[in-house]
């Protein structure tokens, strides 16, 4: 059965750095929108399907060439979009995820210094007419999210273990990124109460909802 174009679903992705208190919004975010009575798919990335989740291990784990580590991102995201993404938006489920290609620009290009042009060209390659229709960008000081994610748990992979510097500049690129991309991406100050986010987040998330009903 054909389906009418305005019946595809909405991709809501949500970023910021390692610490940034992503995973309770996200949590909250699924909950309205399931209680709303939508059918949600929640994925992260690197990540959200067999394959991908293989390349994750890898991508977080081994050091490696910052161009090498910017290609997996994107075989991992290529596999994620052709089996996940794309088949649900196209049955009208909605997608949540956690990261998507505004990682590879704050961590690959602003963190590593990968070429912007290559990144470009890869975003061009892997997606070239899918964004997001919302970005939830947690924006907090490199030191509170250090606070958080040493008190958070016992693990840490090799992108948590990075400096502050490193931390700084990818801040730095979300940031510049949301200012390029301002209709889509909103800023959320992730320095506040979990309380005050959420309600922020959810406002958002909202206002989503109406524009699509
Ligand atoms: P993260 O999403 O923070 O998961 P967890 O909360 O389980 O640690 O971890 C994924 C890491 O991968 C994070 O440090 C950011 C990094 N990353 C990139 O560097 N580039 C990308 O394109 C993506 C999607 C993630």
């Amino acid at each position: 059965m054909s389906q009418h174009p305005s019946a595809r679903g909405r991709f809501i992705t949500f970023e910021g750095i390692d610490g940034a208190g992503k995973s309770s919004q996200i949590a909250a975010t699924v909950d309205l929108l399931r209680e709303r009575g939508l059918t949600v798919v929640q994925s992260r990335e690197p990540g959200g399907t067999p394959l991908s989740e293989k390349l994750r291990s890898i991508v977080l784990a081994d050091p490696m060439h910052l161009e090498t580590e910017a290609l997996m991102m994107f075989a991992a995201r290529r596999e994620h979009l052709a089996l996940i993404i794309e088949p649900a938006l196209a049955r009208g489920d909605w997608v949540v995820c956690d990261r998507f290609t505004d990682a590879t620009y704050a961590y690959q290009v602003g963190g590593r210094g990968l070429d912007e042009d290559k990144f470009r060209a890869l975003e061009q390659w892997v997606h070239p007419h899918l964004q997001p229709d919302l970005t939830l960008l947690f924006d907090v000081p490199p030191a509170l999210a250090a606070e958080r994610l040493a008190s958070g748990r016992a693990e840490t992979d090799r992108f948590e273990r990075e400096q502050r510097d490193f931390f700084e500049r990818v801040r730095a690129a979300y940031l510049q990124r949301a200012v390029a991309s301002a209709g889509r991406i909103a800023v959320v100050d992730a320095a506040r109460p979990l309380a005050v986010v959420t309600d922020d987040v959810l406002g958002s998330v909202r206002r989503l909802l109406e524009q699509t009903a």
